[in-house]
């Protein structure tokens, strides 16, 4: 059971010089508080010493106000426990109904919102996005976490606080653990770094929006891959660019097209281990048609590496970054997919000479990241659980896309096309346009199927209509009768499926 709470103090103002006795002055104001709703029915009061230690005045006048409060019917006293609201009073407004029938109006005059506030699309889950369950994107396998092995570092580091852990910390982040990342990406992802160019980040997204203020100007053209991850765009848009979207074809991203479209960009944002969302790896020749783009317009590069630590099919593909020999790639790494999204954990490689812009930049917008699981988190990496859970994770995934790949062939025949399942825990399945992919993804959602549509990945015209399938959290047990029920969903019989299935084949060109 919850230990009982020690209960605010509510404001109550003491006026001794207005003639008011000051135990009708205690009772009006908890009254009032009480009518406005300000104090929920059942919550808890301070005991009498408490408050009259709190108000610096005798504990007699607290005592009459309480006595008359609990005659009146507002507070009720519970037997060893003490002094609460009344839970008989009636029933309150919601906290939504309240606020519309609040007496606070509000002031007259322009409520000026920024530019970013008004162009950001308002914040509202797609039906698509709201569970966790069969073909969930980006998901990974939480109940194969070794959360015994991760509680018992977090016991470790909450029962001994040494004094960093406490107080504030270095906005890089952890010194240990920007050690243990160092060493990771360069073994595993052949990225040039060592850890003074590491920051710790709170997660992908704040190391785009870090990197944006360390880099753009409002109104700075920057490419993005089209289709691309939206919440990205959303960061650009907020940060007020110009998104030039730039085709990703079966080798990635167009230099080319980006170059005719706008040369000067001042930055490309891109995914090359494992495109989001059609999962395609940029070709060795984009890769250098690319940096040699940076090097030339004076461009950046951002290297967002979100989940390519599992390939399937050869070894991890190193990091663009690794290719650089200009420092124009800033690489971007995250822990959500590889242990669990909610540590909110990630880092940014930095080039050196950018390292005092970036952390400048990231003390005044934050100070520095929260201690603990970073702390946490160096143990995992360096006691070896981490390895150990990647090796662990990459066979069950493995498992997992090969029963979906061959259930979607089996299910769908030629009809569609699947992509970007070499690497990850998703691939993209690309079909006929006369399928509308959103409003399948809602009638699936509504069967507890989490498809997200492919179109809504696209600025423009979307080339390929499909879904995104996450096999990270579902299991193998799963997945064939999941596919199935899919093919019920598209209202198309089977044999119509195979009898059009070739002709109409899509594919990522
Ligand atoms: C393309 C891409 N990048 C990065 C991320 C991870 O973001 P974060 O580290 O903020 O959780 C995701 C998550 O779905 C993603 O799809």
């Amino acid at each position: 059971m919850r230990k009982a709470a020690s209960p605010f103090i509510p404001l109550i103002p003491i006026n001794r010089k207005s003639g008011r006795p000051l135990h009708r002055q205690i009772y009006e104001a908890f009254r009032s508080t009480i009518v406005e709703h300000n104090l929920n029915c059942g919550q808890q009061l301070p005991s009498t010493r408490t408050l009259a230690s709190e108000l610096g005045i005798s504990r007699i006048p607290v005592l009459n106000a309480y006595a008359q409060l609990l005659a009146e019917g507002y507070f009720e006293t519970r037997a060893g426990a003490g002094t609460f609201v009344s839970s008989s009073l009636p029933d309150r407004a919601t906290r939504s109904e309240r606020r519309e029938t609040s007496s606070i109006k509000i002031a007259s005059g322009p409520r000026r919102i920024s530019r970013a506030s008004v162009l950001l699309p308002p914040y509202k889950r797609a039906p698509w996005s709201r569970r966790h369950g069969a073909f969930s994107a980006g998901q990974p396998a939480l109940g194969e976490f070794p959360l015994k092995v991760w509680a018992n570092l977090v016991v470790r580091h909450a029962r001994k606080p040494v004094a960093r852990s406490l107080g504030y910390g270095d906005p890089m982040g952890l010194k240990e653990l920007r050690e243990v990342i160092a060493v990771y990406l360069r073994t595993a992802r052949g990225v040039r770094c060592d850890s003074q160019q590491i920051m710790i980040v709170s997660g992908s997204q704040q190391a785009l929006d870090l990197s944006a203020r360390a880099l753009l100007n409002v109104g700075n053209s920057v490419w993005v891959e089209e289709p691309g991850y939206w919440l990205a765009r959303h960061m650009l848009t907020a940060a007020g660019c110009r998104i030039v979207p730039v085709p990703v074809d079966a080798e990635g991203l167009n230099v080319e097209a980006g170059i005719k479209e706008c040369g000067n960009a001042r930055l490309a944002l891109v995914a090359p281990s494992h495109q989001y969302p059609l999962g395609v790896t940029m070709s060795a020749s984009r890769r250098l048609q690319l940096l040699q783009w940076a090097r030339e317009a004076g461009g950046w590069i951002i290297e967002d590496d979100y989940d390519s630590e599992y390939r399937y099919e050869s070894n991890p593909i190193a990091s663009l970054q690794g290719l650089d020999d200009s420092c124009r790639v800033i690489y971007i790494g995250t822990f959500s997919k590889v242990l669990f999204p909610s540590l909110r954990i990630g880092y940014v490689v930095v080039p050196l000479d950018l390292v005092d812009h970036f952390l400048a930049m990231r003390h005044a917008m934050d100070v520095s990241p929260p201690y603990l699981y970073q702390a946490v988190l160096t143990d995992f990496i360096a006691e070896g659980h981490f390895a150990r859970h990647i090796r662990r994770m990459r066979v069950l995934y493995s498992e997992r896309r090969n029963i979906l790949v061959r259930s979607l062939e089996r299910e769908f025949r030629s009809l569609w096309q699947v992509v970007g399942d070499k690497a990850g825990m998703h691939l993209a399945v690309s079909m006929p346009e006369r399928f509308d992919d959103r409003e399948i993804a809602m009638r699936a959602a509504r069967e507890s199927l989490w498809l997200w549509p492919l179109s809504p990945s696209y600025m423009g015209k979307p080339a390929h209509h499909g879904f995104i399938l996450g096999f990270g959290s579902t299991t193998a047990a799963e997945i064939p009768g999941a596919v199935h029920h899919l093919l019920t969903l598209m209202d198309t019989p089977r044999n119509a499926i195979s009898a059009t299935g070739t002709a109409t084949r899509p594919g990522i060109q």
